[in-house]
């Protein structure tokens, strides 16, 4: 089929889950998908809806009309927002996607959804239209969540003080307080888990991620009996601008631009993990006396119990650095990764974040804080080697001390340059022949089938 000249292999529907850390990779696969010939549509929720200046325009959506509202995350009970979301929006998506397929021209080749929008594989299975999980997250979170039954039976899951530091048995490299754990009961978790393992008849699994990085490819083939594509990292083969649901304040670029090369640590725990007064106040001391320049995201509604930031902050903290801190309420932050002013990152380690950290060869300083986070961060502490964690509560001379090993001292360097490595092999992942590349056309191949 040709459309305005161009060779178009049918329409796609993405539905992504409504939330940043998900949106951006969404799109951005999407936008890859367009270039290689096919028509976009997103599925989203009324919840959380991107503004039209925050996505390309050949991207067209179907508005999911939900009423979904932000207080369990405000609540920081994420479990049960994507809970509801899925029990919201089934029947809803189904309304849309059926007047879709009657209204449009277009074949539907295939619906690509979220793993966390399992309702959407439910409703693809029952319309008779393929589909395929994409999984914003790394395979070795997958790999983990699949073993919760059997850890949860032989009574691992529920924390157990005793155990927090032994190794998991048949998870390499993870300890058990590793596990991605979240602050909600435990069958409220496994259930998602259930819910988003269960790969019901889409034909692949798309995911975030770099052969380079992850391991457990062929055993998740195996287990899961669909192929495993690995394609990332997204961020650096689409052709786009991030989307972002919060305005990003780029005055913190110019004030980069006048920072010495490498100095800057460069802070944000991401787009909805939380954190308490006390925490913010040994943050704040911390970093006043690394003596290093540092740029703080401070989000809005990120400390418990307050909106007004500005007002827990510690007397006297802003003039003590007036010299040498920038503090904004959201950044351009693929854009400050990216700064040559930025020598390290000090991150709750989301899958986006650690993913554009890696890509920029940009060390971390790791302060996990909920779910993925806390494999993320063991794998950049252990096994890429290319930063060090905050383990115990937050405390300023701790912080002071890993903020300079990260960035100053002798002690560091090995991390540092094993970041640089790491860059070249990610790199090389994206390339002509390389594993995501070729994953890429496999993919194009595989929904060209259908
Ligand atoms: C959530 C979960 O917390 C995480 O564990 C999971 O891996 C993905 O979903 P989130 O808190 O959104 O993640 O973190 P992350 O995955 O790192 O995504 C945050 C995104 O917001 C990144 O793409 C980052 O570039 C962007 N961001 C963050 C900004 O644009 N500006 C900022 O100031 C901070």
């Amino acid at each position: 089929m040709e459309k305005q000249g161009r060779q178009v292999r049918g329409r796609l529907v993405l539905v992504p889950c409504p939330l940043q850390g998900h949106l951006s990779p969404m799109l951005e696969l999407g936008s890859i998908l367009h270039s290689k010939g096919f028509l976009i549509t997103v599925a989203h929720t009324k919840f959380n809806f991107p503004k039209p200046s925050s996505h390309p325009d050949f991207i067209s959506f179907l508005t999911i009309p939900d009423h979904l509202s932000d207080h369990y995350l405000i609540s920081g009970d994420t479990i049960s927002f994507l809970l509801s979301i899925n029990a919201e929006c089934k029947p809803l998506l189904q309304d849309s996607l059926i007047k879709l397929v009657q209204e449009t021209e277009d074949k539907i080749v295939c619906v690509i959804y979220d793993t966390l929008m399992y309702c959407a594989g439910d409703i693809a299975s029952h319309m008779k239209l393929p589909s395929m999980v994409f999984r914003t997250n790394s395979l070795t979170t997958l790999f983990t969540y699949s073993k919760f039954p059997q850890l949860h039976q032989q009574g691992y899951i529920t924390v157990r003080e005793d155990l927090v530091q032994d190794a998991i048995p048949g998870l390499q490299h993870l300890r058990f307080r590793d596990l991605p754990m979240f602050d909600c009961p435990i069958e409220a978790l496994m259930e998602l888990a259930r819910n988003s393992l269960n790969v019901r008849t889409s034909s692949a699994v798309i995911s975030n991620t770099m052969e380079c990085l992850d391991e457990p490819v062929s055993e998740l083939q195996q287990q899961f009996d669909v192929p495993f594509l690995t394609i990332g990292p997204l961020l650096k083969i689409a052709q786009m601008p991030q989307c972002s649901l919060l305005e990003q304040d780029s005055t913190c670029i110019s004030w980069l631009d006048k920072q010495s090369q490498g100095s800057v640590i460069y802070v944000s725990l991401g787009s909805l993990a939380m954190i308490n007064a006390k925490e913010l106040e040994e943050m704040a001391w911390g970093l006043a006396s690394s003596n290093q320049p540092f740029l703080w995201v401070l989000r809005p509604g990120s400390v418990r119990g307050s909106e007004c930031i500005d007002e827990l902050l510690p007397q006297g903290f802003r003039e003590c650095t007036s010299e040498r801190g920038c503090i904004v309420k959201w950044a351009p932050q693929r854009q400050v990764l990216a700064h040559p002013a930025v020598g390290g990152f000090w991150s709750h380690c989301g899958w986006n974040s650690t993913l554009e950290s890696l890509s920029e060869g940009v060390p971390l300083i790791c302060q996990p804080c909920f779910g993925d986070q806390k494999i993320n961060a063991r794998y950049i502490t252990h096994v890429w080697k290319v930063g060090l964690e905050l383990e115990n509560d937050l405390n300023r001379a701790e912080i002071a001390r890993a903020v300079k090993r990260l960035m100053v001292d002798s002690e560091g360097k090995g991390t540092r340059q094993n970041a640089i490595e790491l860059k070249k092999k990610i790199e090389l992942c994206t390339m002509e022949g390389g594993s995501s590349y070729n994953s890429l056309n496999k993919l194009v191949e595989l929904i060209s089938c259908n």
